[in-house]
This record gives C-alpha cells, structure tokens and sequence, in this order.
C-alpha cells in the first residue's frame, strides 16, 4: 500500500490542523458529533488516526468552548496533540486560524481536515500534500457530486484551480459546476498564515471562508490546484443516518482488508469489526460474528456464528462458538475449544481445554487440556468482591458445578456432576459437593395407587 505513496512526503514536516468544533444539533445528542463512534473508535480518532499515518508530525486540534471531552478524546489517539479553542463559530477560515500558533511554527506542509468526515484515505492524504512539494501553494480535495446544493464549486482553468464559490454566493452558472469542494485543504508552511490571515468575511453568511484561500493565494501569485477522489471518501456526517452510512462505509474496508490478509470470511456483510481487531492467516469467521474492540485471533482458529468478543485473545488453532460470547480479559489458549453458550470474563484457559456447552468463566485460570461439562459456572462474585478460580492441567469439572471462589483445583482432580464446591481440591483427588442418592423401591407405584384411591372417594 505505502508504495503509492509520493516518495517526497515522508522527509517534509507536516501540521494537521483537525477542525472539530461542530456541536452537531441534528445528531440529537448529548454528547458532541465527532465522539460518535465508527468501529468503536470516535469519529475524531479516526480521522487522527489517518492524519498520523500520513505522516504529520504535529496535530492541531479545533475544538469549541468547554468540550474537555473532545481534547481527551484527542489525546488518547495523540498524546501530544495541541488544543485551540474556537471560542465563536466564524467559519472554517476563522476555524483553521484558531491554531495559529501552530501555523506560526512554518512546518513545511499544512493539512486541513474535518472530524466529522472519517473516511478520507492515507492516499488521499498524500495526494493532497504532493502537489505542495512540487510549489503549489493551496491544494483542495474536489469531488463530482451526484447532487452539488450546498457545497462549494471549484472553478477551475486547466489543472489550476481558479477560486472555489460558496453555493450561496455562486452565480446559476457556477451553481451548474458539479466539481465540487470536499473540504480537505493543503497548504504550504512558508505562507500559510500569511493567506489565512487575509480572508475577509464579506459574503453570504459573514463567515471567514476557508475556501477564500484558494483566490488569495493567487493574488499573491502563488499556485492553487485541485486534488479528485470519489464522492463516498469525503462523506461528511451530521445526523444519525450519515453515521451509519460511515459505519457501513468503514465496515467494508475491515472486511476487505481482512480478506486481503488471508482471513475467510463465509459471509463478509454479516461480520462487524472494530477498528483494532487483528485476525491471522486462515482464521475462519462463520456469518453473524461481533468483534468488539481489542480482539486479536491468531492463525487457524475458527470463530463460529453467532459469537460476541471483546478484549479478547485467541490462540492458533482454537474454535470459538458457535453463540459464544467472550468478553475483556478472555485469552482462549492453543486448539481449546469453547462451545455454544459459554460466556467467559478475565480468564486465562490451556491449550486443549474444553468448555463445550453453558457455562460461565469469570476471573478464573484454567490450565492445559481441563474439561470443563456443561452448565458448570464460576461463583466469583458475592455482591462486593471478586475472587479467582484455578484449575490445574487435566481435571475434569462435572456438569452442573458450581465452583464457589477463591477456590483452587488441583491438576488431575475430578469434580462430580452437580457439586457445589467451596473447598480446595487436593490434585488427582474426587471432589463431590451433593447430596448422595437415594432410591426407594417401589415409592412411585406405591404413590400412584394411594392418590388415585383418594381422588375416586
Ligand atoms: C464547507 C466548505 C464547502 C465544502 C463543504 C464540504 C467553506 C467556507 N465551505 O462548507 O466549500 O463544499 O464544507 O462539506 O469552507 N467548522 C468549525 N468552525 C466554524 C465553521 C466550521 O470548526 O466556524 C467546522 C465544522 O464543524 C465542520 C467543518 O468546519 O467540521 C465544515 O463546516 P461547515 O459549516 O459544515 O461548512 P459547509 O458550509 O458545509
Ligand atoms: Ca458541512
């Protein structure tokens, strides 16, 4: 992939200013726009994650007032991120020139993106930047739009880009260009600041116009051009149907990717990744399969239908579900297998080792090759502490138990069927928790004619 990448703009330093000021008003939420999330990531980290990867060194990031949550979301993707504030919404213009300390520094390149577009490309990126190697001054993203009301036209003369006009502000002539603004800038360090600083906002909506960059830049006789990419990358989202067409969008891409690196997915459109899972070479995925986030599955392991992970590793070889649901802190070891129904929670488990059918795992070690029979569960939590079980290699757990933590099963050990077990079990030893069986010879026929003499009096 990195090989289409322009070989120039690795060695040129790179500034991202990240526009994330948009409350988002018809996302009907509580919580700002770009924290929604794509594939359990934020939509502003998404973005920061492309920026990063495309090679800017620093990131700036616009945010409105008040919105700590934004900036902490900013530096769990990027730690050393810098925050602006956009104290009044004046623009983009006016967005991109609240960073400008960062913009006074004259990195040599200078990306503007949006927070809530998330699917802009790594090669977008850099094909953004490439044209500012080569002395371009401004570089915007075009794209040809299926229907052009509301977003800004690129006027164009040849590969120069001329102006870009505002719907509102355009003439029925420029309103039939449909080569239209996507939003996404480049421009270069050395001048930066001293075009942004010129925008002005005598216009339709008294706005400073980002977009003003491209005629200024001319009339200081520098160079503007366009960069094209199809309509779907520069997919902006303001309400909750965008969002999932995002989602949609961005699940495709793990799929594909996911296929590409050797994975068999039986039905690609039924599995839903998050943005980290990492799967191996010949990992099977059967339809209706949930990756949450932190899941990594190594080579040659199967995860049946119908299965939910999260925070979950699972070794070469081993076979999750079908309807299994392992969530933070599973770690499935070599060729164990997990059955149908079985939920398991911060616990480590063998290779080889079984639990095959209704059973729940909590805070548990379980060791190598240990059966574990169906309907047996971990009692790891009495309403305020949690306690660990541990189960040495080899035993075998009897259907139905329950095993009351902290509690410690030796290697080898046995556990009869339907055993409450609240004390250690010595290794190789028979644990048995139940009441003993008692059978009472002919007291069901016995039962059954005293009843029905009762009832015919
Ligand atoms: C902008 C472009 C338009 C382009 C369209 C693509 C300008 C003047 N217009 O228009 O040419 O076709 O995007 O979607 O740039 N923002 C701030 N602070 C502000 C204003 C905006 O941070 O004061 C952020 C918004 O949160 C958003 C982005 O900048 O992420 C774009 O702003 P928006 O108001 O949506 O611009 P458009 O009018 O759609
Ligand atoms: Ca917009």
């Amino acid at each position: 992939m990195t090989s289409s990448l322009p070989s120039n703009t690795p060695s040129r330093s790179c500034l991202a200013v990240v526009l994330a000021a948009g409350e988002g008003t018809r996302m009907k939420s509580s919580k700002p726009k770009v924290l929604h999330e794509i594939a359990n990531r934020s939509m502003l980290g998404h973005v920061l994650a492309t920026v990063t990867e495309a090679g800017a060194d620093r990131v700036a990031v616009v945010i409105g007032p008040d919105r700590d949550d934004v900036a902490r979301d900013a530096h769990r993707q990027v730690p050393d991120a810098e925050i602006f504030v956009q104290r009044e919404r004046l623009g983009t213009g006016h967005a991109v020139l609240s960073a400008r300390d960062a913009l006074a520094r004259r990195p040599d390149d200078v990306i503007v993106v949006y927070a809530d577009t998330p699917l802009v490309s790594l090669e977008t990126l850099a094909r953004l930047r490439a044209p500012l190697a080569q002395g371009a001054a401004v570089v915007s993203l075009g794209f040809e739009a299926r229907d052009p009301t509301g977003y800004g036209r690129l006027i164009m003369s040849g590969d120069e880009l001329l102006d870009i006009r505002e719907h509102k502000d355009a003439s029925e002539a420029e309103r039939a260009i449909r080569l239209c603004n996507g939003g996404l800038m480049a421009l270069r360090g050395d001048v930066a600041l001293a075009i942004l600083e010129k925008i002005e906002n005598r216009n339709a909506k008294q706005e400073y116009y980002l977009t003003d960059a491209v005629a200024i830049a001319r009339s200081l006789g520098h160079r503007a051009v366009a960069a094209t990419v199809p309509e779907e990358e520069v997919h902006g989202v303001n309400d909750r149907a965008q969002l999932a067409q995002a989602e949609r969008m961005i699940q495709e891409r793990l799929r594909q990717a996911a296929m590409a690196d050797g994975v068999t997915l039986v039905a690609p459109e039924t599995v839903f990744f998050s943005h980290d899972t990492r799967l191996g070479r010949d990992v099977i995925v059967e339809p209706h399969v949930v990756f949450g986030p932190g899941v990594v599955v190594e080579d040659g392991a199967v995860v049946h239908s119908f299965s939910h992970l999260e925070g979950t590793h699972v070794a070469p070889q081993a076979g999750i579900g079908p309807f299994a649901r392992l969530r933070p802190g599973a770690e499935i070891g070599p060729k164990a297998k997990i059955g149908n129904f079985v939920e398991i929670k911060n616990t480590q488990l063998g290779a080889g080792a079984k639990v095959s059918h209704l059973t729940y795992l909590g805070d548990a070690n379980i060791g190598a090759d240990v059966n574990i029979g169906a309907g047996a569960i971990t009692c790891n939590y009495d309403g305020f502490g949690k306690y660990r079980t541990e189960i040495g290699e080899g035993a075998f757990i009897g259907s139905n138990s329950s095993l009351v933590a902290p509690l410690k099963i030796g290697a080898g050990a046995f556990v009869g069927s339907g055993s409450v077990v609240t004390e250690d079990v010595p290794a190789d030893a028979l644990a048995l928790g139940r009441g003993r069986q008692v059978v009472k010879e002919e007291w069901a026929r016995n039962f059954r004619v005293k009843s029905q003499a009762a009832k015919s009096k």
